[in-house]
């Protein structure tokens, strides 16, 4: 690369980087990326009504809110569904011990830090930040999750906003 090539590539690096961070922010929403089994929440949480705790079990108690194991599909599933090419997947997966690699969607840069259960304490619910997920065939990611979206939230409910509450 010559001299000038090289002056004039600095500042549009430098605007591609602030666009980079401004624009960001946003690039997951209506994120929905294909799974392995296309798990349907408005069956299961939706006309069949089983609650998001039962299969979703830490987000009321830790950190994470988790995916549910091979194991607890087949409470069910090793009676309901059992001749669907999807089901029939899914009990091989179990019986060979070979667990079902769910892509995640909502996912946080590392050096954030989120608490599933300090929110649903306070009675935050989860369409608050996921949409109906009971009515989605797919699930979707419908709020950016970026910093001004924390934090407007924060403010609006005496929540703290110093940079340590998210930021280790
Ligand atoms: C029968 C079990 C089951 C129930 C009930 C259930 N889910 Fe899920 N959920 C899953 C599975 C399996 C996945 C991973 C596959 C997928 O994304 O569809 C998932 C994924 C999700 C995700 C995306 C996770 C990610 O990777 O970011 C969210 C958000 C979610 N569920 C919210 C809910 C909410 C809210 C409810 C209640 C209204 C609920 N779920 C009820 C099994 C369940
Ligand atoms: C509490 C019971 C229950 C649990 C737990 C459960 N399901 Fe289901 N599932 C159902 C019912 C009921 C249906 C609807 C069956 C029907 O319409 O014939 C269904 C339907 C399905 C179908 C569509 C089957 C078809 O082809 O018609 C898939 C795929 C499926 N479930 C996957 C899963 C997976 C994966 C899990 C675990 C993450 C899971 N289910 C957990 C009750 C359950
Ligand atoms: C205040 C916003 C907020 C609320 C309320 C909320 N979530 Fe989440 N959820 C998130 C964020 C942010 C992530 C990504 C976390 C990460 O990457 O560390 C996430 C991730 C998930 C995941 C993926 C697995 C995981 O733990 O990272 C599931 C499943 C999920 N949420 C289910 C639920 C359910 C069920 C509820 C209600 C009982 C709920 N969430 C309430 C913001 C929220
Ligand atoms: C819908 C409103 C809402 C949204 C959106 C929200 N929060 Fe919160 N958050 C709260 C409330 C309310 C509390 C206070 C809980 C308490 O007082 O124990 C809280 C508490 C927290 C805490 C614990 C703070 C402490 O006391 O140590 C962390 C960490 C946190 N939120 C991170 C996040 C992050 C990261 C996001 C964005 C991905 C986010 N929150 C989005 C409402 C929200
Ligand atoms: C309520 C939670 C919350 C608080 C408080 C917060 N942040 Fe953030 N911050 C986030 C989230 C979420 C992201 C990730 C944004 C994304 O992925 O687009 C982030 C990202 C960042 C980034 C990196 C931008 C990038 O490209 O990822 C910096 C730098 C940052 N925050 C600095 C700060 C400073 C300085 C403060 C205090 C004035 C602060 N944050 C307070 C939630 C918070």
């Amino acid at each position: 690369m010559n001299k000038k090539a090289l002056k004039l590539s600095v500042p549009l690096i430098a605007i591609a980087a602030v666009a980079y961070l401004i624009f960001s922010p946003s690039k997951y929403v209506g994120y929905s990326p294909d799974q392995p089994i296309p798990f349907n929440h408005k069956i299961h949480a939706g006309d069949n009504k089983i609650d998001c705790r039962y299969c979703h079990t830490g987000v009321e108690t830790s950190a994470h809110a988790t995916v549910p194991n091979t194991s607890t599909c087949m409470n069910c599933h090793s009676l309901v569904a059992k001749n669907s090419p999807d089901i029939k997947f899914l009990s091989e997966s179990y019986t060979n011990k070979k667990p079902i690699e769910w892509v995640k969607i909502h996912d946080l840069p590392d050096h954030v830090q989120f608490n599933h259960s300090r929110h649903i304490s306070r009675g935050v619910d989860c369409s608050q930040c996921h949409g109906n997920v009971a009515e989605m065939v797919k699930v979707k990611q419908v709020a950016s999750l970026n910093m001004g979206y924390c934090i407007n939230c924060h403010r609006e409910n005496n929540a703290p906003t110093d940079c340590s509450t998210c930021h280790r």
